[in-house]
Parts: C-alpha cells; structure tokens; sequence
C-alpha cells in the first residue's frame, strides 16, 4: 500500500474522542498509535498547559506545523491523533493530507460540553464561562474541519467500537479505490 494510504489522521474539536478512538483503531489495525500533542510534550519536556503560559498560541502552533514536517515521510500504518487547533492553519491541513486519510470525528456542542466539564488541561478553555467558549471555537472551527477532512463520522452517542467500526469501513474503501 502506498504509504499515504497507510495512516489515518483524526482531527475534530477537543473532546471528540480523537485518542481514545485512534488507540483502538490502532489497536484493531496492528497499527502504531502516535499524539501530536503527546509528541509535543515529550520534545518539549513541558506541558502543554505551561507551553501556552509562557510562549503563548502561536509558538505552540508553530511546534504543531514543524511536527507534521517533521513526520511527513517517515510515517506508515500509523493513527495519528491531532491537537483540536492544528487545522487551523491551511498550511497543516494541506500537509495532513499528504500523510493520510483524514477523518473528522464530529461532536455537537452538547456532547463536547459534556465531555470537556471540569477540564484543567486544556488552555484554550480555562476560566469562567465554557459554554461561551466551545461555542465561540465550535461555531468558528466546524467548516474548517469539514473542509480538511475527507471522512466526517458523528460521535454523539455512539460506543467507541462503533465509531472505529464505522472509519475502518471508509478506510478499506478507500485504500481499495
Ligand atoms: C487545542 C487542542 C488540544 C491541544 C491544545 C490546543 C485546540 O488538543 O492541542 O490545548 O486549539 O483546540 P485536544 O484536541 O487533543 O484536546
């Protein structure tokens, strides 16, 4: 298989459920399983949480664009999770696409709100008044993630097997096309 079309990249909003259902995606796939945030925090040595205090979004942004450089031909039968930011910029949508199969797992502003109550990592959502906040981003990000992706699978109320059952179907057809 071309290596393109040997991993699949998640994207979505924080708290769609892109790590939990790339682990067992990875899992059913005998595929490697790799986080950007997870891979940020390690050559860092740093958190993200303390990545934003001191440098600010746009340095950590900055990190997010080098990584998928960084990583752009070396990966293979690999799931890559991305941070919910990352697509933001056009520059990294246009270079996921040229590591894999980009699926968006789609979480209304309900289920996100659920699952993001209580967070402290995040700090794109500290302080008062979450609601507001993953509406403002939500609203803002949606056509950004439709427009990056090639699958979009909705999450709401869906067991995580099903969710994985659902994009390795896409998947096979895909890489079979
Ligand atoms: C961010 C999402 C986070 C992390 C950082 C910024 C965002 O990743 O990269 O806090 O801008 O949406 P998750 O989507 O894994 O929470």
């Amino acid at each position: 298989m071309d290596k393109i079309k040997s991993n699949i990249i998640l994207i979505g909003f924080m708290g769609s459920g892109k790590t939990s259902v790339g682990q067992v995606l990875a899992h059913r796939l005998s595929y490697r399983f790799m986080d950007t945030d997870q891979v940020l925090e390690k050559q860092a040595g740093d958190t993200i949480n303390h990545i934003f205090q001191v440098h600010g979004e746009e340095y950590f942004r900055d990190l997010e664009t080098r990584l998928l450089q960084e990583y752009r031909q070396k990966l293979q039968n690999t799931i890559l999770s991305t941070g919910g930011g990352l697509i933001l910029r056009e520059q990294n949508s246009i270079l996921l696409k040229e590591i894999g199969y980009v699926v968006y797992l789609k979480a209304s502003k309900e289920t996100t709100l659920k699952r993001l109550k209580g967070d402290t990592k995040r700090p794109l959502l500290a302080g008062e008044d979450l609601d507001k906040k993953v509406d403002r981003l939500l609203t803002a990000r949606m056509p950004i993630y439709e427009k990056a992706s090639q699958k979009i699978v909705i999450t709401d109320n869906k067991a995580i097997d099903d969710i994985v059952y659902e994009i390795m179907e896409a998947y096979m057809r895909y890489s079979r096309a």
